[in-house]
């Protein structure tokens, strides 16, 4: 028992996390998509939960389970849709995540009825949706934000770029070309950066794992703040 309670370190912080894909939809039988299974974001929010924290999940379409009591699950399918249960739930978060995989891009207009197919090539128009990890940084208070970047080149250079643009305290970055890291599977290696330099690399693990340990860094950058 005793343990279980030295193990409660965000006991009393409440956590708001964004996790899996968002669907943009063109006609009633297609959408526009990126790739994510979800199961990192997941395993944040679980991992969370398990160190005492309250847990607000926003989840993209997705087909992983959570069961913990101390998670509230929140099912969102647009980027739009995201953005604005992401919005209600930000300031009285003290800790807020972004691993949703947002599509930067939906079709400008929607078919009510299924589009037909037609002779020649098809020219979709999209339009950007809005930056839901931007707007958060840009009306910062006190929490702790967190964002994640997928990057297939120079990632780490990439990463500080975003965490400064988007105002965040700190940004865990995914080269998904690597081995082992990235969407479906049940592995990643990420690297951990913070605003004050500090550089993590998180090698090649379960994301259970690698949750527990995004967790706790997240931790002790919340204690020295
Ligand atoms: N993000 C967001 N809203 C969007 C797009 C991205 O909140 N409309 C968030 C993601 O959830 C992630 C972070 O921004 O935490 C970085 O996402 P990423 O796709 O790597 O970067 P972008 O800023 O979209 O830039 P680009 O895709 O051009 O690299
Ligand atoms: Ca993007």
């Amino acid at each position: 028992h005793q343990q279980k309670k030295a193990q409660l370190f965000l006991k009393g912080k409440k956590m708001l996390i964004s996790a899996g894909p968002t669907q943009e939809k063109i006609d009633p039988v297609r959408y526009f998509t990126n790739r994510s299974s979800g199961k990192m974001g997941f395993a944040i929010a679980e991992a969370a939960a398990n160190a005492g924290a309250s847990v607000t999940l926003v989840a993209g379409p997705s087909q992983v389970q959570v069961q913990h009591h101390q998670i509230e699950r929140v099912d969102v399918t647009t980027a739009e849709e995201m953005y604005e249960a992401m919005l209600e739930h930000a300031t009285k978060s003290d800790i807020i995540i972004k691993a949703a995989a947002v599509a930067d891009y939906r079709p400008s207009i929607t078919y009510d009825q299924k589009m037909k197919k037609q002779p020649g090539p098809l020219y979709l128009e999209m339009e950007r949706t809005r930056d839901i990890l931007q707007t958060l940084g840009n009306q910062k208070e006190d929490q702790f934000l967190v964002g994640f970047a997928a990057e297939t080149e120079t990632p780490i250079e990439n990463g500080y770029k975003k965490l400064q643009k988007k105002n965040l305290d700190a940004i865990i970055v995914n080269d998904i070309s690597l081995e082992g890291s990235g969407f479906a599977g049940d592995t990643n290696a990420v690297t951990y950066l913070n605003k004050q330099g500090r550089k993590e690399n998180l090698t090649l693990n379960t994301k259970q794992v690698i949750a527990e340990q995004i967790v706790k860094l997240i931790h002790e950058d919340l204690e020295d703040q």
